[in-house]
């Protein structure tokens, strides 16, 4: 068996202002947009963003440092990683995360395709103004061929990325569109605060009902979201980080891909709910009860036919729609990424092979999304939750438990002692019993999912 090394040949950042463009570009993706905003809705709003943010200080930032310390530590992919540090038995929690980015990306891709068609209909003056015909748009568009169509074509600007490697492929796509990102981002939600009525949806989001904190389901949620936006739980940072040289303090980083990504999560939400509110469409997608089956395709919804209404509408909305690709084509090449480097450090594969062939399988899964929303919010529900959660509460023993001398090393001056005490205080007796509990919370819900798939 060849194994790629792990010497001064393997690829690697051209500079940390790269890596950390490209982490975020992973962390910042549909997850902020898309899913926060309507997870957000069903979850009550301004407690579910309370309890979001306390996941991902107390979990998410202990959790994210150390996958980058394990990372940087192994400077292999996760698979190898976790063998070469803790032994053959934690060889398979690699492979589960390579699986995960395997299931993320096959219905992640479906979406995004849909943002690039919403992107370039929008420009070409051709989405519905009406939200009646807003809803039949969508119901055509996202399921079946056309979905299919813009799944693939997704994919395949996705591979093209990934076979460019690590400098040229990832980290240039990440300079380049992160910057566009948040000008776009930050345009939209200024450009929010003129709109009348708005307040309310301000309301809404930022004033909690405190009642909803200790809402089982609502702390699932803000859970698994919390995971999913920092792309946590399946070795995605894990992996950027074994592209790391040398010793910049790790927590650091950790901070900053945190707190940009909330930022974006955040004003996302600036722009969204203002949005929504001002053009009455709360009732319409059922805020503050429950959503029903098709909360996926919220936003493709609600956001066209409110803004095009609007003189200057279709511009909004091609640049929000634009906006939303950017972000997941950032996110997907560090899903694709973790399945590629895994293939290339086990067997010896060259990037392009690697990158192909997982490419296209995972294209051929994404099938089964994109002609089933069902199956799709399933997959993220399963894959995109709860794997995620129990991908954190694997990586929280090892580094806790397993490897905690060698994690402490590594870590060194990035932290003071006190610090360095608290992280793996964290690791060990704070963050494994919650995401027990929260995993317990989450099994009702992934045994509905799961039932409406098969049932
Ligand atoms: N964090 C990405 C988002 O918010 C999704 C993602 C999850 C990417 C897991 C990589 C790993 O959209």
């Amino acid at each position: 068996m060849s194994v790629a090394p792990a010497g001064p040949t393997r690829e690697g950042w051209g500079s940390k202002t790269g890596f950390i463009m490209a982490a975020v570009g992973s962390a910042v993706g549909l997850g902020n947009m898309w899913r926060f905003s309507y997870v957000a809705a069903e979850g009550g709003g301004a407690a579910f963003v309370i309890l979001y943010l306390m996941f991902v200080a107390f979990v998410g930032l202990p959790l994210l440092t150390s996958e980058l310390v394990v990372g940087r530590m192994a400077q292999v992919s996760p698979v190898k990683a976790l063998e070469k540090l803790a032994g053959p038995r934690w060889k398979p929690v690699g492979v589960l995360f390579a699986f995960c980015g395997l299931g993320i990306l096959s219905y992640y891709s479906v979406i995004a395709g849909w943002t690039m068609r919403y992107t370039v209909d929008a420009l070409r003056g051709v989405l519905p103004v009406d939200a009646a015909g807003a809803s039949d748009y969508f119901g055509a568009v996202g399921e079946g061929t056309p979905s299919i169509v813009t799944h693939l074509i997704f994919m395949a600007i996705t591979i093209t990325v990934v076979t460019g490697g690590i400098k040229k492929g990832l980290e240039r796509t990440a300079i380049i569109l992160m910057p566009m990102l948040f000008v776009i981002l930050i345009g939209l939600a200024v450009w929010a605060t003129t709109l009348s009525g708005g307040g309310a949806g301000y309301a809404y989001y930022l004033r909690p009902q405190l009642s909803e904190l200790f809402n089982p389901t609502i702390i699932t949620a803000a859970a698994g979201q919390a995971f999913f936006s920092l792309s946590l739980g399946m070795g995605a940072l894990m992996t950027y980080a074994s592209y790391l040289r040398g010793k910049d303090s790790l927590p650091k980083q950790a901070v900053t891909i945190a707190i940009a990504d909330f930022s974006v999560a955040f004003i996302a939400g600036l722009f969204i709910f203002p949005v929504i509110f001002h053009f009455g469409l709360a009732d319409t997608i059922g805020l503050g009860g429950q959503l029903s089956d098709n909360t996926v395709g919220t936003l493709f919804i609600t956001i066209p036919p409110a803004l095009l209404s609007l003189a200057i509408g279709k511009w909004i909305v091609a640049a929000f729609f634009m906006m939303l690709f950017f972000a997941a084509l950032t996110s997907a090449i560090s899903l694709l990424e973790v399945v590629v480097s895994a293939v290339i450090d086990t067997w010896g594969w060259t990037r392009i092979k690697a990158a192909v062939v997982f490419g296209l399988m995972i294209a051929v899964l994404g099938l089964a999304s994109a002609v089933n929303l069902d199956f799709l919010s399933a997959m993220d529900k399963l894959v995109g939750t709860v794997l995620l959660m129990l991908g954190g509460l694997l990586t929280s023993i090892l580094v806790g438990y397993k490897i905690r001398d060698q994690a402490e090393a590594e870590i060194e001056g990035g932290l003071t002692p006190g610090l360095r005490k608290a992280w793996i205080g964290f690791m060990r007796y704070v963050i494994p019993p919650v995401l027990l509990v929260v995993l317990a919370f989450s099994l009702p819900g992934l045994i509905d999912a799961v039932k409406a798939l098969f049932g």
